[in-house]
């Protein structure tokens, strides 16, 4: 596990990039794992920056999105197909035979869950995935208690995320209750994991997923079993960690490391 500490939003989101556009780099057809929310918009402003300006090339990308509500239609502006598409995909590149993001609308959701899981399998597997954390230190739509096991699935959204969401809606009766979501167990599949988390009301989830039991109640705590985890988070996020000085000293030490 890597952490990695930077003094604003912005540098966290750049560093991110760098990491995103590495991967790219290296393997022009990777299949990126991509997360919603507000933590990632600077990562893709970046990407479009560096697409627009560098030249960053995602004509070969493949994509796949952790998760979505259940009975949003994809033009909602809260589904994360809006989402994604306002903010990241059509600024670059990528073909749209290649992005996929888990439907809130199929009319079968256990045969849409089985196939999400097939269709990341044919594609290669996730090269690199990005995540950000929930305050109860969720992945993607894993709720606390969620199988550290667990594949693409329906789950019933936490009272606590329902609350967080209804700013976003016109009418109670709007916020959905379900969720379409990348399981636990398909995170940890992917080769290279990215978690980004900023400011004061993270650094609880921080320090539980980071230095803490593994536990399902800290779904996020289950990437302490992978292999290659990056984390970098924005100051206030990582305030709280107890080992700080430590993953610091690392940074320092790690590039003349034999
Ligand atoms: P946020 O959401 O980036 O909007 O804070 C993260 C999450 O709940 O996973």
């Amino acid at each position: 596990m890597e952490i990695i500490v930077k003094d604003t939003v912005e540098e966290m989101s750049k560093a991110a990039a760098r990491m995103v556009a590495r991967a790219i780099n290296a393997k022009p057809n990777a299949v990126l794992g991509l997360a919603t929310g507000s933590t990632p918009l600077g990562l893709y402003q970046e990407l479009v920056r560096m697409h627009k300006e560098e030249g960053l090339d995602f004509g070969q990308v493949t994509t796949f999105n952790l998760d979505e509500y259940v009975g949003l239609p994809n033009k909602h502006p809260q589904s994360y197909h809006y989402f994604m598409h306002e903010n990241l995909f059509k600024h670059v590149n990528i073909p749209k035979q290649n992005i996929h993001i888990p439907s809130g609308t199929t009319d079968n959701y256990e045969a849409f869950c089985a196939w999400y899981e097939r269709r990341i399998v044919e594609c290669g597997g996730i090269d690199l995935q990005i995540l950000g954390i929930g305050g109860d230190g969720h992945i993607a739509f894993n709720e606390p208690t969620s199988s550290l096991g667990s594949r693409t699935r329906i789950k019933t959204l936490a009272r606590q995320t329902i609350d967080d969401n209804a700013r976003f809606f016109d009418t109670p009766e709007e916020v959905p209750i379900y969720a379409i979501t990348m399981g636990v167990g398909t995170i940890l599949e992917a080769r290279k994991i990215i978690l980004l988390a900023n400011g004061k009301s993270k650094a609880g989830a921080i320090i539980a997923a980071i230095e803490g039991p593994v536990t399902s109640q800290i779904t996020a705590s289950a990437l302490q079993l992978h292999r290659d985890v990056m984390y970098i988070l924005e100051r206030e996020a990582a305030s709280e960690l107890a080992m700080l000085d430590y993953y610091q000293w690392i940074q320092e030490k790690m590039p003349d490391a034999p």
